[in-house]
């Protein structure tokens, strides 16, 4: 509604104004989104990078963005080692919605491809004891064009939680200002809180503020659970390569932001499908590891390699990822084209990860002096190395002062966890 005469233009001012009161007397003293939830990065599937808005259920039955694709997915998450590894939110993106809201201005699925409605979507996902993930935007319009959220906030969220939805994905599309950014995304951070219901909040805020200024990270962790940076990953190495390089000239910024309950997202993982060589998915499993990432896979699981399958369930990856220390990675030096990068853990212990980027040639050796790891605590006064990734091998016991040898293919990683042995020779 646009509020243009005289009464109802103050009406419209009178309504911002407590609006704004109800805000800050809300936020005020809370300095961390207090909804208790992602206290480790959340895992689950999101659609949109493999199905995008494939909304052509007659051409394409499969994989149309439809209820019978995400009854699958769960089907699977349940059945096929997903869900015991940890990956338990199926995530719907955009264009799930029919074009217009309904006669009460609630979001309604679109009815050919949801005939049963998200409500039944999520009695099955949580019959397999997952959760369920959905998509709105904050401005006029979803990225795609579908009802935005801008105005329905607080009846948005109330359907969400009506639905029994678990995760909310809010894009950042249609805005006409930063502020009217900021602003969307908070009240749609307290209108979930407000539905009494779990929900996990992943936002997009900062992508949408780099253009204009530096997000304020404080802020943002105030209200949502994990953030997008970054624009989209697509199914390649370039993608990925852009992603790791934007996150490590911006860590000193990043890195402090993330822990416990906030996330930085560098967004899905698309392990398992055409754009990257077996080195490539390493890369992205390792370095998301590292980065203390949301794993949100965006694959076809029903047509999946074992291969990349037995990538994405190595426990002591996502160990890595979901350790409850929560401290994100960081890029610790480069040379020559060679990365290392290393994460603190909890129990004293330290995940580092060699990356080779120099895509010409064969493998590289490369020889870390393990003193110059984690400040020289890492592996002191001495440490078991096990490499993680690309494959699992036990390496032994090394003394601080020594020196541990690595061999990683191009834009391949490998992946060492470090863990302090008070023993010495
Ligand atoms: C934006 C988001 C993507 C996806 C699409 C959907 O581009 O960044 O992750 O949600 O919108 O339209």
């Amino acid at each position: 509604m646009r509020l243009t005469s005289g009464p109802l233009r103050r009406l419209g001012c009178v309504l911002a104004l407590s609006f704004r009161a109800l805000v800050l007397r809300e936020i005020s003293g809370a300095w961390a989104l207090d909804n208790g939830l992602a206290m480790t990065p959340t895992m689950g599937w999101l659609h949109w990078e493999r199905f995008m808005c494939n909304t052509d259920c007659e051409e394409d039955p499969d994989s149309c963005v439809s209820e019978k694709l995400f009854m699958q997915m769960a089907d699977i998450m349940a059945s096929e080692g997903w869900k015991e590894v940890g990956y338990e939110y199926i995530c719907i993106d955009d264009c799930w919605m029919a074009p217009q809201r309904d006669s009460k201005h609630r979001l309604q699925a679109d009815p050919k491809r949801f005939p049963s409605g998200i409500r039944h979507l999520s009695n099955y996902v949580h019959s397999k004891g997952l959760k369920l993930g959905i998509y709105a935007d904050v401005g006029e319009k979803t990225c795609a064009g579908y009802p935005g959220s801008l105005g329905h906030y607080n009846i948005d969220a109330e359907t969400f939680a009506d639905w029994g939805v678990d995760l909310l994905k809010f894009d950042g599309c249609y805005c006409d200002s930063v502020e009217e950014l900021a602003n969307g995304y908070k009240h749609m951070s307290l209108a979930l809180n407000k539905t009494g219901r779990s929900i996990v909040y992943s936002c997009e805020w900062p992508l949408y503020m780099w253009p204009f200024h530096k997000p304020n990270y404080t802020e943002i962790r105030r209200y949502c659970n994990h953030w997008r940076n970054f624009g989209d990953i697509y199914d390649s190495w370039q993608s990925i390569k852009t992603i790791l390089a934007w996150t490590s000239a911006n860590q000193q910024t990043l890195v402090r932001a993330a822990g416990p309950g906030g996330w930085n997202d560098p967004d899905m993982l698309v392990i398992g499908n055409f754009g990257l060589s077996w080195d490539q998915q390493v890369t992205q499993m390792a370095l998301w590891a590292i980065m203390a990432a949301p794993l949100l896979m965006s694959n076809d699981l029903r047509q999946i390699s074992s291969q990349a399958k037995t990538l994405l369930q190595d426990k002591d990856v996502i160990a890595i990822n979901q350790d409850p220390l929560g401290k994100q990675g960081y890029l610790l030096r480069k040379e020559d084209s060679i990365e290392i990068w290393e994460r603190p853990l909890s129990n004293l212990a330290w995940a580092v990860a060699v990356v080779n980027l120099q895509e010409i040639g064969g493998p590289r050796s490369y020889t870390i002096s393990l003193a110059s790891l984690g400040q020289g605590m890492a592996c002191n006064p001495a440490c078991h190395i096990t490499e993680l990734l690309p494959v699992k091998t036990k390496l032994g016991f090394y003394e601080w002062t020594s020196y541990v040898k690595t061999r990683i293919n191009p834009t391949g990683t490998v992946l060492l966890q470090l863990q302090i042995s008070q023993t010495t020779f």
